[in-house]
């Protein structure tokens, strides 16, 4: 398979839309090409348990894939890619001082930032120009700026494969975490179809993650708004990270290390320099870029595949890399770093198909 191939409709139905032999390089922000034998969109959710019934979802591997911001194709995907294409944004329940908002899965997530500032909403500006679709947000609990998304989602609604049917689960059974969840780790048993979260309409604005005050003084924004903050954020991270639509990239490719707090001070004394925040619990999170950056990856290229001159924590693709060729990159970086620091990094993005 080459990657390339333009896959042809098999099926189509007012819910979804069937394609066999589906290039998925248009279908992932790192641009790898990788092909699946067969490509589902799903654009109504209540077409799923039709979907399920087809003898081939029961034999063939499935992945559920989303805007693909956040996924590495090491190789072709040997079975079935669906998607959630269902759109819609829209408040269920009016509480007064805030509102539960609904979200279909296929719409993307800065639309829902957008809408919910339109709107008049507070709390996700912090979470503004985050890529991908919503129905994967509380995947891996999408966090920037001292925000998550599992602040705010009530429920999350999912066809769950293992039960056969729609299932809706409360914020405590999402298990969010750090670029966690319960979804994350049953890769691929709920496919998620709308997420439900509780906005306020005020609440304190968190303007204290670096950049964010300089940023919002430059702007000349003397009485900060939600707005204004997710201005101030979008600029900086306009400045700080590739744009996926340049160059092909993931965003950041490994999870900040969380390690014991004993440990990272022997690190802090060795080198002084090192970024390290607590993290609760007699934990402490060290910065993955610096670390990457110290051992000399920052800006590094071979052939295609490369580390980000911007940011040493982003994988970029300068046009042709192969998956294979960036999950190389990528172990090698780990091996590296963790020769030197004795820090073991764990990549943040889904890798798939690797051999
Ligand atoms: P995909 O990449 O398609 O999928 C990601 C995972 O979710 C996969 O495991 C997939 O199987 C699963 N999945 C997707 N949709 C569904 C569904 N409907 N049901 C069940 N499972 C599903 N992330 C952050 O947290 N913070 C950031 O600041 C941030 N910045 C980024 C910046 C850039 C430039 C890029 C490229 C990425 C960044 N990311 C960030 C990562 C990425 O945007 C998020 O992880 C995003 O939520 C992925 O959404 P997606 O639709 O692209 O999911
Ligand atoms: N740094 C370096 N070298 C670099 C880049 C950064 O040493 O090339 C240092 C900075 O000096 C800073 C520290 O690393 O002290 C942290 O950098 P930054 O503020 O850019 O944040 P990050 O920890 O690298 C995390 C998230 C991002 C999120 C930002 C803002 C992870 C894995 N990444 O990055 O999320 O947008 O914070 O909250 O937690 C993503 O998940 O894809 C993503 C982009």
């Amino acid at each position: 398979m080459n990657g390339y191939r333009t896959g042809a409709a098999i099926a189509e139905h007012p819910g979804y839309t069937i394609v066999e032999n589906a290039s998925l390089r248009g279908r992932n922000t790192l641009q790898v090409a990788a092909q699946a034998a067969l490509l589902i969109d799903v654009r109504k959710p209540q077409a799923l348990a039709e979907v399920f019934a087809y003898p081939a979802l029961r034999t063939q591997p499935l992945l559920v894939l989303g805007a693909g911001s956040n996924i590495l194709f090491a190789g072709d995907w040997p079975g079935i890619v669906l998607s959630i294409a269902a759109r819609g944004i829209g408040v269920v329940e009016d509480r007064g001082d805030g509102a539960l908002v609904r979200v279909e899965a296929g719409e993307a997530w800065n639309d829902v930032v957008a809408w919910s500032l339109a709107k008049g909403f507070a709390g996700l500006e912090n979470l503004v120009l985050i890529p991908g679709l919503a129905g994967a947000s509380p995947i891996q609990n999408i966090g920037a700026y001292g925000t998550e998304v599992g602040e705010f989602i009530e429920t999350v609604e999912a066809f769950d494969r293992e039960a056969g049917r729609l299932v809706r689960l409360g914020n405590a059974e999402c298990a969010f975490g750090y670029r966690d969840s319960r979804f994350k780790r049953a890769p691929d048993r709920y496919v998620i179809t709308a997420i439900e979260l509780a906005l306020p309409r005020s609440r304190p604005l968190r303007t204290g993650y670096a950049g964010i005050g300089e940023e919002l003084a430059a702007l000349g924004a003397a009485v900060p708004t939600p707005a204004l903050v997710a201005e101030a954020i979008a600029r900086i991270r306009t400045r700080k990270l590739p744009n996926p639509a340049l160059i092909g990239n993931a965003g950041s490719f490994f999870k900040n290390p969380v390690i014991d707090a004993d440990e990272a001070e022997a690190l802090k004394r060795a080198h002084p320099a090192l970024p390290a925040w607590p993290a609760g619990d007699g934990r402490t999170k060290l910065a993955a870029a610096w670390l990457i950056e110290q051992c000399g990856f920052k800006g590094l290229r071979e052939g295609d595949a490369g580390v980000s001159d911007e940011h040493a924590l982003v994988l970029v693709n300068h046009g042709h890399a192969s998956g294979a060729e960036l999950l190389a990159l990528a172990r090698r970086i780990v091996d590296t770093v963790a020769q030197r620091f004795g820090v073991v990094l764990e990549p943040e993005p889904r890798i798939v198909g690797a051999s």
